[in-house]
């Protein structure tokens, strides 16, 4: 008699989700026969710029369920994602649930499922930046209590599980699955006329430049902090031009506090991925505060220096080409002219296992 196939649910909700998911289905797709799976977006993210065309883009299907549930505070959001999921749950009755990342829809999701004793997977587990002021900690660490599947990228997550008590057989260290969707983009931009891309006349009329990217509430929400940074970043600008995308969060407060950047520093809306990929990876130097950035430089071998005191990603500081600079404005111009004398660029082969075949070994590890 043929197996029934597992019900396996992936659930999708903010822009670093995105690009991690596409992996995984792409994979998915091989193993129909076992995966009778189907994909949730609970909204979080909901510009265009933001989700839609990252779904265009890295080729991931329609949602099958679509919440709607962007916007408001983080209890109003982590709510309204609860309800929506615990309906489709209640609908649906997936076997397994597949959560990435650490944003509010992932830790939404994942007491929703384990409330109604399906199982769920986490893909990314095990990172902790010790940092409780980071809500992306606590959505890691609420996760992480009450996952089944603990699919790591890197040792520290791996060392971080086990300190907090979790059994050794639940862990499966696979590497990383948004490098797997990188490294199947780089191809194809390979293939791709350069000029398709808006922002490419720009790329070659700037020749060097650096790319940035801001959005933690701790750098963009407060005034002293992002006046502070934005003066680094002008300062920065006058050696090397700056394209800085903007996020929603930082373009509003940027508006509100009434500051301005010179013409050394090219503003945009939050680029689509392989538009973004064809900027960063010829740039002298990133700028960022992302998680994701600081991983996919460190694959490629872009210097980057990461504005915030404190990484869960340390092996992109121990291996690869990051550097912690925190947001004192003179400490973050000093490490930016330290990156730009440095004459060559990463060249190490990345951490191990971020090899692209992070999700073939999740889906080996779900089918048993
Ligand atoms: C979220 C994630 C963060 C991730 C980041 C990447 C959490 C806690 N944070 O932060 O881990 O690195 O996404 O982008 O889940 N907004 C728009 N349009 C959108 C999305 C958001 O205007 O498409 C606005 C929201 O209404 C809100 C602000 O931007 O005012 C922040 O959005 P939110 O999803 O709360 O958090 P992010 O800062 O994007």
């Amino acid at each position: 008699m043929r197996r029934a196939r597992k019900k396996l649910t992936l659930v999708a909700g903010a822009r670093p989700n995105f690009m991690k998911i596409a992996p995984i289905i792409r994979e998915l797709k091989k193993h129909q026969d076992v995966f009778d799976w189907a994909l949730v977006h609970t909204g979080q993210h909901y510009d265009h710029g933001m989700s839609e065309v990252f779904f265009q883009e890295l080729g991931i299907p329609e949602p099958n369920f679509h919440m709607g549930a962007g916007g408001g505070s983080h209890a109003e959001q982590t709510a309204r994602v609860m309800i929506g999921f615990e309906k489709y749950c209640l609908e649906h009755h997936p076997d397994l649930v597949l959560v990435v990342g650490d944003v509010n829809s992932t830790l939404a999701c994942s007491i929703v499922a384990k409330k109604l004793n399906i199982q769920v997977a986490h893909v990314e587990a095990g990172l902790r930046s010790g940092d409780m002021s980071m809500p992306e900690e606590i959505n890691r660490m609420v996760t992480d209590a009450i996952s089944d599947y603990f699919f790591v990228t890197e040792p520290s997550g791996e060392k971080n599980l086990k300190r907090e008590g979790h059994r050794p057989e639940k862990i499966h260290f696979v590497g990383h699955v948004m490098i797997d969707n990188l490294f199947f983009q780089v191809e194809q931009l390979k293939q791709m006329d350069a000029s398709v891309f808006a922002t490419n006349a720009l790329k070659q009329q700037l020749g060097r430049y650096g790319v940035v990217t801001l959005h933690r509430p701790s750098n963009v929400d407060d005034e002293t902090a992002l006046r502070g940074i934005a003066g680094a970043l002008i300062d920065i600008a006058r050696d090397l031009p700056l394209i800085f995308a903007i996020h929603p969060r930082t373009a509003h407060t940027i508006e509100k506090f009434g500051i301005v950047f010179p013409d050394t520093i090219v503003c945009t809306a939050p680029l689509p991925y392989m538009e973004f990929l064809n900027l960063w990876k010829d740039a002298a130097l990133v700028l960022t505060d992302s998680g994701g950035l600081q991983e996919e430089t460190t694959a490629l071998g872009v210097p980057c220096l990461t504005l915030r005191e404190n990484t869960e990603r340390p092996i992109t500081i121990e291996e690869g080409t990051n550097v912690l600079v925190g947001r004192d404005p003179a400490r973050i111009i000093a490490e930016a002219a330290k990156a730009l004398r440095a004459t060559k660029r990463g060249t190490r082969k990345g951490p191990r296992l971020w090899d692209g075949k992070a999700s073939a070994r999740i889906i080996q590890v779900l089918i048993g």
